[in-house]
């Protein structure tokens, strides 16, 4: 049997600018606090309103042991419950996705209603009392038809960030978009390092090619920050240039951490995808090819590249401790015709390329960090954003 060291002891030995020891993608007991204070916590995209568009619509939010029914209820609103009979415990929806009248449980057959409440169970008790076994609730926020979900008690509020960002959701259409594909990727590594390749883009030159003929971010730091400055001296504002970052440890008292910034693309390129030549109708209020794109995050876990044409979801998730789920979700304006408008081929390609580049670099990392040689590496300068991921998750794990 493996013997660990304290968590606190793991803490204090981590050396800002240093990559994590073992321990911390091994400890078991480290996995569920991890669960607690950062994926029971914190707002995770659970999904689109495109993708259970009419009453009793559900889907699957799941990640380890958890699931969430996330459904359409009879008033149209988006409502959460814990996939988890009042009963005996068992799941209740066993699809990933599906139409319902009623939430009625395979098990024994106690059935609640969309808003799960608890409306038939058979054989009770005189005095079983049916408004206490409502399903549990999960909180629920949409960003435009973004569903966020919270596990928590008491979760941080997206007030900030929904104010700051409004002309931002304006503007791409946040409130007229639809999920053209969603597409689970199952990667053999801790959730951390899925996170951590994420945030830099140290390794785009070498590992994504494709990716590197569209965005100036695979270029050196230098070459990137003069173009970007080049880029918003000639920006007409009309799209928003301003950053704000405030992601991961830079997040503010109380509030969920979020991101937004503009990037430029490589010069002549439009959009992220082979030819770098559109794939979709432009995005709710824009005009024009910006050659740009913008980068929008929200909680730890959660996000999105908002291309001109289309954008793109990244959510990652734990599925046990040594393995993690990225679901890539990509979203195209809702009057967009699929086959006319869009080929989903076309739209997916260079994401789902450069995922599949990401899953082999990420496991090959696994692989190496389980070694009996593997030692904390020092970060380069590029790799600023694994850093700040490094410190929310360090103060994240401190909490009690
Ligand atoms: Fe659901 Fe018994 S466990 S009805
Ligand atoms: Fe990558």
């Amino acid at each position: 049997m493996a013997k660990f060291k304290p968590i606190s002891e793991l803490i204090n030995n981590y050396q800002t600018g240093y990559s994590l020891e073992q321990e911390f993608y091994k400890n078991p007991d480290l996995y569920e606090v991890e669960m607690q204070n950062i994926f029971m916590k914190h707002w995770i995209l659970a999904g689109h309103t495109s993708q259970i568009p009419n009453k009793g619509d559900y889907l699957l939010f799941e990640f380890d042991k958890e699931s969430v029914i996330v459904i359409r209820t009879e008033d149209g609103s988006v409502k959460a419950h814990m996939n988890v009979c009042t009963h005996r415990g068992s799941h209740i929806c066993l699809e990933k996705q599906g139409t319902v009248k009623a939430l009625t449980c395979p098990y024994h057959a106690w059935t609640f209603n969309l808003d799960g409440e608890l409306k038939a169970a058979r054989n009770m008790h005189e005095d079983f009392d049916f408004s206490d076994n409502g399903l549990h609730k999960a909180n629920v926020e949409l960003v435009g038809g973004l569903i966020f979900v919270s596990l928590s008690e008491n979760p941080p509020s997206l007030d900030g960030m929904r104010k700051d960002l409004a002309d931002v959701f304006d503007v791409f259409g946040f409130d007229h978009m639809k999920v053209a594909k969603h597409q689970t990727y199952h990667i053999k590594s801790n959730w951390k390092l899925s996170v951590e390749n994420y945030q830099e883009c140290y390794h785009c030159a070498p590992s994504h090619k494709d990716f590197a003929k569209v965005h100036a971010m695979a270029m050196t730091p230098e070459k990137f920050n003069k173009q970007k400055e080049d880029f918003i001296a000639k920006s007409d504002g009309y799209v928003r240039t301003k950053a704000s970052p405030f992601y991961f440890d830079l997040a503010k008292e109380g509030e969920e951490c979020y991101q937004y910034d503009r990037n430029p693309l490589l010069p002549g390129r439009k959009t992220g995808s082979k030819g770098a030549e559109p794939v979709a109708p432009l995005l709710g209020k824009l005009k024009k090819y910006e050659e740009a794109a913008s980068e929008f995050m929200v909680g730890p876990v959660t996000y999105f590249l908002i291309y001109d044409d289309h954008m793109l979801g990244y959510r990652f998730l734990p599925d046990t401790q040594e393995t993690s789920i990225c679901d890539l979700f990509w979203f195209v304006r809702d009057d967009a015709v699929e086959g006319k408008d869009y080929d989903l081929d076309d739209l997916t390609w260079l994401w789902h390329v450069t995922i599949l580049d990401d899953e082999e670099i990420i496991v090959n990392n696994q692989k190496g960090v389980d070694s009996r040689y593997y030692r904390p590496g020092k970060l380069s300068e590029w790799e600023h954003f694994p850093q700040n991921f490094l410190n929310f998750y360090l103060n994240a794990i401190s909490e009690d």
